[in-house]
């Protein structure tokens, strides 16, 4: 942490008035902080949508940002914020913020796990038999969105294919306008976003209901994790009503699917780019077994017992990290990293620039999963899942669905990148390949 003793030096601007320019170029340009980092130094504010924001890169500043504590509260752009609803946890603070991410936390136990695990593995195996029986080059990257949908939706929902569906077409329409302009007009993204939004939290009370109702008639109740948060209680000591449960469903889903769905689709095409950390991990995958035993199925592949998996996942999420920058507001002016931030600026902790800052730098820019085996580890400060107080509450989930993805496909298919394709990454929403990823599989 930087020494609180010494004056803090002042934060430097970029030369932004009205800030239109400013945000013209962080849409249209993907190496928007990167200049300004560059020019800056690992601190500096400009102003974006008319709000004042502070870039941060590096672990002096984010061990800083970590430890403030009421000095911040969290943050989204409007869009997201009204998107996600007045009682989703992500727009809470405070106590009441804890108090949601206890509750919610019940859905990623490790209890909680070892009862999802061998759904996830079935959704593999059903993967894998569609792969193998598509006779012609198939684009990776729509199955794999498929595939990280049905894993929420099947673990935590419990919803069987059909509902999924459903649920999926609506889910889609309501995050095309979570980064638009906020204004409902008729035909706007955003207006179609609320409309799905009001759909979505109908089937998602229903499914609620169902669940209540086969508890109270002491049913069995599917392998979904629903009954978990029963006997949640808010900051209150109340019980949660069916709205906010609701509200942080759709939380979940919105965090949990493109998320892991661009981590799967960035890992397997890192490794068909590099064929020879491929072979290296393939050497692992031929001493594990799958299927894993159902009773294992949460565990078997853990980074004890496959950690040349757990390396390639950390340089995957390293390089390409799914969720570029998290996002704190001050309420209080602040020192971070010896520089002073006044209060009311949003920060913007920018998580892709953080993991390419270390010794020496040209090695940070390759793809060398080894490097997170080495006594020390790999020199940068990883934060792929945020950290602090709002550190991400289904990390356990995408990395058990992760490990279980990789294995499951590389151990069973063999897949060939087809040539003339665009392999360059669109970034928003989540970073993924221009053309989709297109391979030619086959079995094993
Ligand atoms: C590879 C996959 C994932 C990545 C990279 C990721 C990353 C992140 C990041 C960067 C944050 C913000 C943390 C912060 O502000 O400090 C976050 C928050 C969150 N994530 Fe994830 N996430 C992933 C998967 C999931 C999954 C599968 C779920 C649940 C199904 C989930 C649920 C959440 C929730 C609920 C929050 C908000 C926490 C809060 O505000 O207290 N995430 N995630």
């Amino acid at each position: 942490m930087s020494d609180s003793t010494t004056t803090p030096r002042p934060l430097p601007r970029t030369p932004a008035l009205s800030g239109v320019f400013e945000t013209l170029a962080f849409f249209r340009d993907p190496e928007f902080a990167t200049h300004r980092f560059r020019r800056y130094g690992d601190l500096w504010e400009t102003r974006l949508l008319g709000q004042r924001t502070v870039f941060v890169r590096g672990a002096a500043a984010v061990e800083d940002l970590f430890a403030q504590g009421d000095g911040l509260e969290g943050w989204w752009p409007v869009s997201v914020r009204h998107l996600l609803g007045p009682l989703s946890l992500a727009n809470r603070q405070g106590p009441d913020h804890k108090a949601r991410r206890r509750v919610v936390g019940q859905l990623f136990t490790a209890a909680a796990l070892r009862r999802y695990a061998p759904a996830i593995v079935a959704l593999v195996d059903d993967l894998c038999r569609e792969l193998a029986a598509c006779g012609e080059p198939v684009p990776l990257a729509g199955r794999l969105r498929r595939f990280a949908f049905a894993v929420i939706a099947c673990s935590v929902l419990g919803l069987d294919a059909q509902e999924r569906d459903g649920l999926f077409l609506d889910f889609e329409a309501w995050s095309h306008g979570l980064f638009s302009v906020p204004l409902a007009l008729p035909g706007s993204p955003y207006a179609r976003a609320q409309q799905a939004r009001r759909r979505l939290l109908a089937r998602m009370g229903n499914v609620l209901l169902r669940a209540q109702e086969a508890a109270a008639a002491g049913q069995p109740t599917s392998t979904g994790g629903l009954d978990l948060l029963a006997g949640g209680l808010d900051e209150a000591g109340l019980p949660l009503s069916d709205e906010d449960v609701v509200d942080q469903l759709l939380l979940l889903l919105f965090a949990g699917y493109e998320t892991t769905a661009s981590t799967l689709v960035c890992l397997l095409m890192s490794l068909l780019q590099h064929p020879a950390e491929l072979a290296w991990l393939q050497e692992e995958l031929d001493g594990l077994t799958w299927p894993p035993r159902a009773a294992d199925a949460a565990t078997a592949f853990d980074p004890t017992r496959a950690p040349r998996l757990d390396a390639v996942v950390k340089e995957v999420m390293r390089l390409i990290p799914p969720v570029g920058g998290f996002f704190r507001r001050t309420t209080h002016p602040i020192n971070l990293a010896g520089v002073a931030i006044p209060a009311a600026r949003v920060v913007q902790v920018s998580i892709a620039a953080t993991h390419r800052l270390g010794a020496p730098a040209e090695d940070l820019e390759a793809f060398r999963p080894q490097r997170h085996l080495d006594a020390g580890g790999c020199g940068a400060l990883l934060l792929p899942y945020g950290g602090g107080e709002r550190v991400c509450l289904g990390k356990s989930l995408a990395e058990l669905e992760i490990r279980l993805l990789a294995v499951g496909l590389l151990k069973q298919l063999q897949l060939r990148l087809e040539a003339d394709q665009d392999l360059g990454l669109t970034i928003i929403p989540t970073p993924s390949p221009r053309d989709g990823l297109r391979v030619k599989v086959s079995r094993r």
